[in-house]
């Protein structure tokens, strides 16, 4: 018999050695999911998975590069043997530059397109036949404000977003008598190495990081697990009637 958290399922989470990502991990972990933490990172899967198994959950670390088709399919066949099949998918693994959309070229185009969206489309191709075929599946996948409101120097990734939202409803509609629910998590600027990568690589990063703090409602850049409460709150039992949502975790920045 299945418990309102059954700690059966198995959680894969992309772009899960950092950041947002790390906390997804931790949020799901305490749910009593068992954790596959994929990312390209190594050092940065291990201290995800220390931090989990110190706090007695249950990870894996799965090096995992979702811009190759073939990764993606070996990953997912390790968690399989390992885990069991993937019942929860989050696609938090993403990556960004702050540069006028003039100053970008088609290698940055294909870098960030390839990464931010078509990377959630190999991992989401990979992991939804297990899912309709048990009849209970979560995709939770990781947006941005960006894509719902624009962002100065970040064209290219607003794009990439927009296009994880549209793709997100689409998958929502398709999947809605299966059981899987597809549900999107926007967060706005939030501390994390990826933010403080873009402050450093651009002249005019740390201008830019400031406007959008200000231009925040609350007046501060959210915290990590602050967006991790909200793909748990996606990825439970209880959140089995809520598919197709966007959700925006960014002090009120976006409202809709
Ligand atoms: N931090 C923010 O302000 C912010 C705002 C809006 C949206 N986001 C989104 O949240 C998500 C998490 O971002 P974060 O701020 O925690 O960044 P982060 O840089 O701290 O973490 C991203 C992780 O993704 C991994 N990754 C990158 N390319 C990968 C690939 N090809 N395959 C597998 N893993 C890969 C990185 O190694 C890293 O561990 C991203 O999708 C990002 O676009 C972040």
């Amino acid at each position: 018999m299945s418990t309102p958290e059954s700690p059966e399922r198995v959680a894969l989470v992309t772009g899960g050695g950092s950041g947002i990502g790390r906390e997804i991990c931790r949020a799901l972990a305490r749910a009593g999911r068992k954790v596959a933490v994929a990312d390209i990172q190594n050092g940065g899967m291990a201290e995800t998975v220390a931090q989990i198994t110190a706090a007695d959950g249950v990870a894996l670390a799965v090096p995992m590069d979702i811009t190759s088709a073939d990764a993606v399919a070996s990953g997912v066949a390790r968690i399989n043997d390992a885990l069991g099949p993937v019942d929860i998918l989050v696609n938090c693994a993403g990556w960004d530059e702050l540069m006028p959309f003039l100053s970008t070229d088609e290698d940055f185009w294909e870098r960030v397109i390839d990464i931010n969206f078509k990377g959630a489309l190999r991992t989401t191709h990979a992991c939804l036949p297990p899912m309709i075929e048990s009849g209970w599946g979560r995709v939770i996948n990781i947006s941005s404000d960006a894509a719902r409101v624009g962002s100065s120097m970040e064209a290219v990734y607003s794009g990439a977003k927009g296009a994880v939202i549209s793709f997100s409803k689409t998958m929502a509609r398709e999947m809605a008598k299966k059981g899987v629910t597809v549900n999107v998590v926007c967060p706005g600027p939030t501390a994390t190495p990826l933010l403080d990568g873009i402050v450093n690589a651009s002249d005019d990063g740390e201008k830019v990081i400031n406007a959008m703090a200000r231009a925040v409602p609350m007046k501060r850049v959210g915290e990590p697990h602050e967006v991790a409460s909200a793909v748990a709150y996606f990825a439970s039992e209880e959140a089995g009637y809520v598919t197709g949502q966007t959700l925006s975790v960014s002090g009120g920045l976006t409202m809709s």
